[in-house]
């Protein structure tokens, strides 16, 4: 193919970044294997290392982050173009190149006059301004933080966990209808050791100045009045945990409903507050799926394939999860699921999240599909299912709230 116009986008890139006319990049048209991916964002920031390309991914559910040396960033996105990425755009103080790469690989380059005449200022790297400062008391009081605010060894999981979370729950808040609301009602079912919870809570309130007020609910009474001074030494005004299960606390007014690690059923008590209560958002990550798997009659053709534990154990979770997420799009919701963060922190890393739709379903072909997937199984019952059809839930719409 001819790949001259790809090769003259290239080295204006990479002149631009000799001649310090570099503004920024994003490459679109993606291809690639990543089912997630949809496009790159380029820019420069500032490290301890000096001035670096700062590629950043974007992907439906999350963005990813990588630096680069100038010449190794060069070389990646010459091997991405034509290969994942069909289109790119770039600006410099001189010009704006756009590059398209056709069916065929023909490309076209297009230059124009630039829409940056100066270069914006250096950002610096993103790892160092963190929406969680390590140095907060909170960290130091559950233990994650030592009294000079570092990271405890033990704790460095948690703590990127933490983070991930912050990062996953900001990216689909500003991503659903709650993303111009100052004030935000949050519920966290299962909130245990509270890490969570306070770290949304001074994500919200402290780095993203939103009025949020966040309700904990466990069953361990010593946790939850263990958190609730922390709150209050914390000065965390609208943070309150409460002692009670998920299943018979009162939801009011959710915009915002959290359930992580909640352990097995107790997630689908949780599902089920936040589509009663008309949350706008339900993010959990479920753990110990305990309700399905000794329900499960291997069907003839997977016989072999589910007479090992372990298979028999995956295929729970997946039927399991894969159940919740079909009962929340019965329920008014469009749902993701997706891994929110590396096995390698915590194998407890699956995430399901559904945003209220104002799309219209068709709640009977949903329920056909369910009752297939449980008849092939030979699944009898499933939590939330039972939940949702023993309670006549109202949902409202989007102007009713
Ligand atoms: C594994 S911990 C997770 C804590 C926290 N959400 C996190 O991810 O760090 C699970 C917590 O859920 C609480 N829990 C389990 N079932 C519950 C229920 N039905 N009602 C309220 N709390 C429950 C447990 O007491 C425990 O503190």
């Amino acid at each position: 193919m001819s790949t001259e116009n790809i090769e003259k986008f290239v080295s204006e890139f990479a002149r631009s970044l000799a001649e310090s006319s570099f503004v920024k990049m994003t490459l679109g048209h993606y291809k690639g294997d990543d089912p997630h991916l949809q496009k790159l964002l380029i820019r420069l920031i500032k490290t301890k290392k000096g001035t670096r390309l700062f590629f950043l991914y974007r992907q439906d559910t999350r963005d990813t982050a990588k630096n680069f040396d100038f010449t190794e960033g060069v070389r990646i996105v010459r091997d991405y173009l034509g290969a994942d990425f069909f289109s790119g755009h770039l600006f410099t103080t001189e010009n704006d190149f756009q590059l398209d790469v056709g069916k065929k690989g023909k490309a076209r380059l297009n230059v124009a006059k630039p829409t940056f005449k100066t270069k914006p200022a250096l950002e610096h790297d993103r790892e160092k301004t963190l929406q969680i400062d390590p140095k907060s008391f909170y960290l130091k009081a559950l233990g994650i933080t030592t009294d000079s605010g570092e990271i405890r060894d033990k704790q460095q999981d948690k703590w990127r966990q933490i983070n991930k979370f912050v990062e996953t729950l900001g990216y689909l808040f500003d991503k659903s209808d709650l993303k111009d609301r100052k004030e935000l009602n949050i519920f966290d079912m299962g909130s245990g050791k509270g890490y969570l919870t306070f770290a949304a809570y001074d994500y919200f309130v402290n780095a993203r100045g939103i009025d949020a007020k966040i309700t904990g609910v466990d069953t361990k009474k010593e946790l939850v009045e263990l958190c609730n001074d922390i709150a209050k030494a914390s000065e965390f005004e609208n943070l309150r945990f409460v002692n009670g299960t998920i299943g018979e606390y009162d939801v009011e007014k959710a915009d915002v409903l959290i359930a992580l690690h909640a352990c097995n059923t107790a997630t689908d008590d949780a599902i089920f507050k936040g589509i009663k209560a008309n949350a706008d958002l339900i993010v959990v990550a479920p753990c110990c799926h305990q309700e399905i798997r000794p329900q499960i009659t291997p069907p003839e053709m997977l016989k072999n394939v589910l007479k090992h534990g372990i298979m028999l154990e995956r295929e729970a979770e997946s039927i399991t999860d894969g159940l919740r997420a079909l009962l929340l799009e019965k329920s008014g919701y469009s749902t993701k699921l997706f891994e929110f963060i590396s096995t390698e922190h915590t194998p407890k890393n699956n995430m399901i999240v559904g945003t209220r739709s104002a799309k219209n379903i068709d709640d009977e072909e949903l329920e056909k599909e369910i009752q297939s997937i449980k008849d092939f199984y030979g699944i009898k019952e499933q939590k939330l299912e039972k939940l949702i059809n023993t309670t006549k839930i109202q949902l409202k719409t989007n102007s009713e709230k």
